[in-house]
């Protein structure tokens, strides 16, 4: 068995170390926030923070993670994620939604990095996170508004 750290939740799983984590998030433990688009590291759905920074889960295996903090978007609740959260609320960011959580998983990494990012910082560190319904227009509009709300 392997203990596992999610949203300052202990959990036992019984995993292999080489497993992705994202198996252990969704199968394991039942967190079906965190999505899975394409297992190879590509779209950034499966994104979640390992000691506060954004690993793609779906390539990440479970043996890595022991020891550290991992957070998936349901252990997400400090002031930048709630700013995000009303920002994409407020400019209807969303369309199907499948990628989002993994969307705000990386502007809530980069928010926390760069309270006021330009353009160019918000497409470095969005470039990872896919969105089949090209809502990258108003993913960047909503971190700008996050950022003003944060201040
Ligand atoms: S499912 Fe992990 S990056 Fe696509
Ligand atoms: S909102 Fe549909 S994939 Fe991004």
């Amino acid at each position: 068995m392997i203990t596992l750290n999610i949203n300052n939740t202990p959990y036992q799983v019984d995993a292999s170390a080489d497993m992705p984590l994202l198996w252990a998030i969704r199968d394991m433990v039942g967190l079906t926030g965190t999505k899975f688009g394409c297992g190879m590291a590509q779209c950034g759905a499966c994104t979640v923070h390992v000691d506060g920074k954004p690993v793609r889960s779906c390539s990440f295996p479970v043996a890595a993670a022991v020891g550290k903090k991992i957070t998936t978007i349901e252990g997400m609740k400090d002031k930048i994620t709630e700013a995000i959260q009303n920002a994409w609320v407020e400019l209807q960011v969303p369309q199907c939604g499948y990628c989002q959580s993994g969307q705000i998983m990386s502007a809530t990494a980069l928010l926390k990095a760069k309270p006021n990012p330009t353009d160019a910082d918000i497409d470095a560190a969005m470039q990872g996170n896919l969105c089949r319904c090209g809502t990258y227009q108003r993913i960047r509009s909503a971190i700008h508004r996050a950022a003003e709300m944060i201040k």
